[in-house]
């Protein structure tokens, strides 16, 4: 296999997104779009991967970390000019090269590939991937000749009436003769309407130099879409989320609603779950098999096993174990970690703590800070007073302990193995095992109260 090697735009501001946030940074299904061009391109095998960074390049290495090499184009003047600035990684090796810009984050490697094969079999200096657009606005447009074959690509902005209805454009990824390239972008000139130096220039003057220059056309006009505008980045979050869906339900996960359910694109579900509507399933989450997930769930970066229901609940950061039942409207806050056959019910939030298995929370309750052994019961109402306005404190439940309905558990405080907590106490001191604590005002019944007031009128 010849080299190969990839260029990545990312130095643009991205102005028409009107956003603090650097475009290519902007999340598609939870992950940035750069990032998306960066995985892609990655499978198809490259020796060196180069993204040209600028605005914002501190965070744009952050975020794709040791998956690229960077170089930094200082003014942005320009597709072709920021290709320039890998030139002296790229200039003097032989290969292929192909660019791709860090805002088409649709793109497949499957897609790249072919365009790999017909850039091989065509032999050609360069091979423009394009798509036929119902709506070519902002986009280059393929100019060709009577017969048939490609001459330059025109600029929207530069275009003239006649381009301007050519629906053929230019996608923003090609590939190219390594040298071919850098040979011809040192030819490019700002000479047009935006003062920029354009990449696409590239096609125009190899092509005039006599040299064969290629079209790939893909049918498929959605997974080159570009990402200028939040409406553009709206119809790459509907299309990738489709996307992920059909993946997850091709695999075995039932999806009630795909219109209205959110997977991001780090997710894994298992087999026969079934995701009900208004569920939004963020970050690395990892869904075990024959769960019931939602209806209006949120779950981000949590673990759960198999066979849980989670039902209009919040879940982030945690891990949830198998035939766990949550909900609904239950908050499971992050490092939490609840074990087997739970049941966290209505309205209780739970906050960095562990619950063992077959615990129960039912009802109404906050346990934050906190150590759940086995099979303990959280009566209705139940608080763990874990701060004090300057500490956190633990509250420590061991196994077969029994909270009675609205009681206070003062941390840090343990209540000990089978003990009884009456209900509505506030215990401030430990409870030992098999105890029952009672800690609340003793009940007094004054016979004939109302009476004797009624009297006294
Ligand atoms: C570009 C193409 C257009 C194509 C379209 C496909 C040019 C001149 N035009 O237009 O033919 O149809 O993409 O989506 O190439 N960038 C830099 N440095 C710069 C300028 C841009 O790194 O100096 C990066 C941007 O961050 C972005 C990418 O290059 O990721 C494309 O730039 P953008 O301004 O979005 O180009 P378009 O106007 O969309
Ligand atoms: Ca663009």
């Amino acid at each position: 296999m010849k080299n190969r090697f990839a260029v990545i735009l990312a130095a643009g501001q991205g102005t028409r997104m009107k956003s603090k946030l650097y475009k290519v940074l902007h999340p598609v299904c939870g992950k940035p779009m750069v990032q998306h061009v960066v995985e892609e391109v990655t499978k198809i095998g490259v020796s060196q991967l180069i993204t040209v960074v600028g605005h914002g390049a501190e965070q744009v290495k952050e975020q794709l970390g040791n998956t690229s090499d960077f170089v930094l184009q200082k003014e942005q003047l320009g597709t072709g000019h920021a290709v320039l600035q890998a030139a002296p990684q790229l200039e003097q090796q032989d290969g292929i090269t192909i660019v791709l810009y860090g805002d088409t984050p649709l793109i497949t490697e499957a897609t790249m590939k072919s365009l790999l094969e017909h850039h091989d079999h065509t032999k050609a200096k360069v091979t423009i991937l394009t798509a036929i657009a119902n709506d070519p606005t902002g986009y280059g447009r393929i100019v060709r000749d009577d017969l048939g074959k490609v001459e330059k690509i025109v600029e929207h902005k530069d275009a003239n009436d006649q381009e301007l209805s050519i629906q053929e454009i230019n996608t923003g990824i090609y590939c190219f003769d390594n040298k071919a390239l850098f040979h011809a972008l040192k030819q490019v000139s700002n000479d047009n309407s935006q003062g920029e130096y354009y990449l696409p220039d590239v096609v125009g003057i190899l092509k005039n130099e006599g040299e064969t220059v290629s079209v790939y056309q893909t049918p498929s006009f959605s997974e080159t879409l570009g990402v200028n505008n939040r409406i553009q980045l709206a119809e790459a979050e509907q299309i990738m989320k489709e996307r992920i869906n059909n993946y997850h339900m091709l695999n075995g996960v039932t999806i009630i609603d795909p219109h209205s359910t959110y997977i991001s694109s780090n997710a894994q579900i298992g087999q026969d779950t079934t995701i009900h509507p208004g569920t939004i399933i963020e970050g690395e989450t990892v869904i075990g098999t024959d769960c019931t997930i939602g209806p209006h769930t949120e779950l981000k970066n949590c673990q759960i096993g198999s066979q849980s229901v989670i039902r209009h609940s919040v879940v982030h950061q945690s891990e949830i174990g198998n035939e766990v039942n949550i909900g609904p409207f239950a908050h499971i806050r992050p490092d939490s970690l609840i074990k087997d056959e739970v049941k966290i019910g209505n309205f209780v939030e739970v906050k960095k703590s562990i619950i063992g298995d077959g615990s129960k929370a039912s009802h109404l309750s906050y346990i934050g800070d906190a150590e759940v052994g086995k099979g303990v019961n959280i009566g209705c109402g139940s608080i763990t007073v874990n701060y004090d306005g300057q500490n956190k404190y633990l509250t420590k439940i061991e196994d077969g302990a029994f909270i009675g309905c609205n009681s206070n558990l003062v941390a840090p405080v343990t209540v000990g193995e089978r003990a009884y907590v009456a209900a509505g106490s506030t215990i401030t001191k430990d409870v030992p095992g098999s105890a029952l604590s009672i800690a609340r005002a003793q009940q007094v019944n004054k016979e004939q109260y109302v009476n004797r007031l009624r009297k006294k009128k």
